[in-house]
């Protein structure tokens, strides 16, 4: 047996230990002490070999647009609506594309290879969905990228976004979005969740939206989403991103809901570098952290997956496509600090994630596509604590980014030498 290249001596993350062999652009072996020819042999010994990161919940529109046309002063979600709104009239193809483009570097160079990118419909001219429909195409060989209709200023609210979602989804979009939370009233938001659903089922599309990103505990059009995809048979192809509401509503009505989610296979994508930091902002204090309730979700059943949101544009002014990141951030916010949940945060950026963007050929696993990363890390757990260096990315079988490792060295007198901020756990679970 031989293979284009041998993978020596990976810790997956399960913990157990594995060589991998790569013909072509699939995974063609995965076993300890493989003794074989490779037209590359490269040792990744004691490092983390995982699946790539995957973000399914990102603006690809608006990001590295930070200060353009000026920042956010307040922070909130809404100046960051009102300034994109001053935004988008300036976008031009070009100026999407090569931003969209710059971020996808970042990207593969973080080993992130799979993103679902909201793309606002509501600019008549339709051109930031043009752009990324490009950009999708230019990537494919090493980032899948998923688009979803996203009609940011109300699908009613703003006069031609309903005509506009069909437009899109006619070149070509993958995936049915809404905001329901932003209609005038919440019967409008209501009836949204019900045009949009149907729209999805009878096109057999996916469905996400962005729901209820609001602190108003009474914000519930989850329920709706819930229920129409009961309704219409679309489980398991449903996502709520956000769902912020829900930190604030009354407990039991949470109670009666999330079942209803888990029934109806509703998935559920948090956001916590941005809900942390937008939500709670009317407040004095105590101020409400607005994440939605991941733990209470899972023990329900409910899939989630951790999403960025947002990197250098008008609703946050951080970021580096480091899903590390977001685990981190999650991780905290969610209080999911034994190593079950903390192991589980990295599951919801990479497999969860993975699952809920329906992405066929993912995972370590024989047969599989050869999209994967090498952390500087000994375990999931630990690539969180160091949000650790990329050292080798792999998309399709083809190593597309690599970092020498190479330690600071410490010159304390009496300290001197390499600094290692690794740290051998002695029994994680
Ligand atoms: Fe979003």
């Amino acid at each position: 047996m031989s293979f284009d290249i041998l993978l020596k001596g990976g810790v997956l993350p399960d913990g157990t230990r594995a060589d991998i062999g790569i013909t072509g652009d699939r995974i063609a072996a995965i076993a300890p002490g493989i003794e074989a020819e490779a037209g590359e042999t490269i040792n990744v010994a004691g490092n983390l070999v995982s699946p790539p990161f995957v973000d399914p919940h990102f603006h690809m529109d608006a990001t590295l647009s930070y200060g353009l046309p000026r920042i956010n002063a307040s922070g909130t979600l809404l100046e960051g609506i009102g300034l994109w709104g001053e935004l988008k009239p300036l976008l031009t193809h070009e100026a999407v594309k090569s931003r969209a483009l710059a971020y996808c570097d970042w990207a593969a160079s973080m080993g992130l290879l799979a993103i679902r990118t909201h793309v606002d419909v509501c600019d008549d001219r339709l051109l930031a969905v043009e752009a990324l429909i490009e950009v999708r195409q230019e990537i494919s060989h090493y980032i899948d990228l998923q688009l979803v209709a996203f009609p940011q200023d109300g699908l009613y609210r703003s006069p031609k976004a309903l005509e506009n979602t069909i437009r899109a989804l006619d070149l070509g979009v993958d995936v049915v979005g809404g905001i329901p939370h932003f209609e005038r009233t919440m019967a409008d938001g209501r009836a949204s969740v019900t045009e949009l659903c149907e729209m999805a089922a009878r096109r057999g599309l996916m469905v996400d939206m962005h729901c209820d990103e609001t602190d108003d505990p009474l914000s519930r059009h989850i329920e709706q989403l819930a229920y129409e995809t009961q309704r219409l048979g679309l489980q398991g192809r449903v996502a709520g991103s956000h769902l912020t509401s829900m930190h604030s509503m009354d407990n039991y009505y949470v109670s009666k809901l999330l079942p209803l989610m888990a029934e109806a296979e509703v998935a559920a994508i948090p956001n916590p570098l941005i809900n942390i930091t937008l939500q709670g902002r009317h407040d004095t204090y105590p101020k409400r952290r607005g994440m939605t309730r991941v733990p209470e979700m899972l023990s329900h059943g409910i899939r989630v997956g951790f999403g960025q949101d947002c990197v250098l544009d008008p609703w946050y002014s951080l970021g580096t496509a480091d899903m590390l990141d977001v685990a981190f951030m999650g991780l905290h916010v969610a209080q999911m600090t034994s190593p079950a949940a903390m192991r589980r945060c990295y599951d919801m950026v990479t497999t969860e994630s993975a699952a809920i963007m329906g992405l066929e050929g993912y995972g370590l696993e024989v047969g599989k596509r050869a999209d994967l990363v090498v952390l500087d890390a000994g375990d999931p757990v630990e690539a969180i604590r160091l949000r650790a260096t990329r050292l080798l990315v792999m998309a399709r079988g083809r190593v597309i980014a690599r970092l020498e490792r190479s330690p600071m060295r410490l010159a304390i007198p009496g300290r001197e030498g390499e600094i290692d901020r690794r740290f051998t756990v002695p029994a994680r679970e």
